[in-house]
């Protein structure tokens, strides 16, 4: 089945329920001993608890295709930081985003298609740092349904003229849940009520200590505005990333998670995926969520084609059969057989949980049902 009760799990991992309903919520779900959980949730808080997963219901493909993932060998090689930026309501997100992506990427080939992708990447004199520009919370939803982890850092904007607020604190938790350090980006100082000093004094009230007062979180003062001190803060997450020693299997078969996708007029339908391990192609044949295809072209978010992206590159797929859902991996396979075959598995599978009428569990829809 689909399901398990958090009582079956418990004695699988000979843990008492309650433990296991503990997590659970330190996850935010909240389920008593005798609910269900669906297998993705009870795969996470295993894994939480310190527990190997094997799922033994899984089937044959999918077997050969997690075999696929895990068979790509190489060194592993340092990578580039993923970041995402969170904050309070009009704090200014979309600005230092926009600054950033207007003053540091590169511009695009003539007549390259200048489309606006979710995620970007720029070279700084300290190496690459990808940025995601989905909600925060989108990127964070996505990372607790699949365990996969999305984010290397998250970037916190707080306006120095309004201070912490409820969206800011939430922000902070999230991170701390996730294990995702923190820098906080102190933006709008070139206000004439900016008080930065205030913004360090709220966090320090929720255990977000900067490093004057002798924790270990960067905190930079700049404007979204202006411009003002920008590189600080891309100076911050390079510094931060280093620390992180992020790393990936740089070559072979590509896998990753699907940032936003859409259906174009003329290209069809389009994935914008955040390589994770491994080397993306053109002609490579993948599986995307239940979608199968055939890379047709890569490009990137200048709208120029290129031929290849690697560990925490974002780039457009084209060649999907159909439109894969955002948070869904990819996985790049040998030949086209196995990619169809998962994918039509998949689809079929989705398509009769859909039926089974979820247990209102997740504390999404325990909220939307109030
Ligand atoms: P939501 O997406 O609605 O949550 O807001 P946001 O966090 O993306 O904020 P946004 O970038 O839209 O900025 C909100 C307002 O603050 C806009 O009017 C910006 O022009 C302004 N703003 C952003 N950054 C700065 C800054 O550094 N200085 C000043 N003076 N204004 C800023
Ligand atoms: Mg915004």
């Amino acid at each position: 089945g689909e399901t398990i009760t958090v009582a079956d799990l418990a004695q699988k991992m000979a843990l008492k329920g309650g433990e296991v309903v503990k997590a659970l919520f330190k996850m935010g779900v909240m389920a008593t001993i005798t609910q269900s959980i669906d297998h993705d949730t009870a795969a996470l808080v295993t894994e939480e608890l310190g527990h190997n997963v094997v799922r033994a219901d899984a089937s044959d493909v999918e077997n050969e295709l997690l075999a696929h993932v895990e068979s790509v060998e190489g060194d592993k090689v340092a990578r580039p930081p993923v970041v995402t930026i969170m904050g309070h309501v009009d704090h200014g997100k979309t600005s230092l985003l926009d600054y950033i992506r207007r003053t540091k990427v590169a511009t695009g080939e003539a007549g390259g298609i200048t489309q606006h992708i979710g995620a970007y990447h720029v070279e700084t004199g300290k190496g690459v740092i990808s940025f995601l520009d989905t909600p925060g919370h989108a990127a964070f939803s996505s990372m607790r349904a699949r365990g996969a982890k999305l984010t290397d850092i998250v970037v916190l904007v707080v306006a120095a003229d309004d201070g912490v607020k409820p969206q800011t604190i939430e922000a902070v938790q999230h991170a701390k849940a996730a294990g995702v350090p923190l820098i906080i980006a102190v933006n709008k100082i070139d206000k004439s009520d900016a008080d930065p000093q205030k913004v360090k004094n709220e966090l320090l009230e929720h255990e977000v200590v900067a490093e004057e007062f002798g924790g270990d979180t960067q905190f930079v003062e700049l404007s979204a505005k202006t411009g003002q001190n920008v590189d600080g803060l891309l100076d911050a997450i390079s510094l931060q990333a280093e620390v992180l020693e992020l790393q990936a299997v740089s070559e072979g078969r590509a896998s990753g998670v699907v940032i936003e996708s859409a259906l174009d007029k003329g290209r069809g339908p389009v994935a914008t995926v955040l390589v994770q391990q491994g080397e993306l192609k053109k002609g490579d044949y993948l599986v995307c969520g239940v979608q199968f295809g055939r890379v047709r072209a890569l490009f990137d978010e200048t709208g120029s084609q290129v031929e290849s992206a690697g560990p925490s590159i974002p780039v457009q797929v084209l060649g999907l059969s159909g439109v894969p859902d955002a948070g869904d991996d990819f996985v790049v396979v040998e030949d086209e057989r196995l990619a169809k075959d998962v994918a039509q598995q998949r689809d079929a599978k989705r398509r009769e949980s859909r039926l089974v009428a979820q247990g209102g569990n997740r504390m999404e829809d325990i909220m939307a049902q109030l």
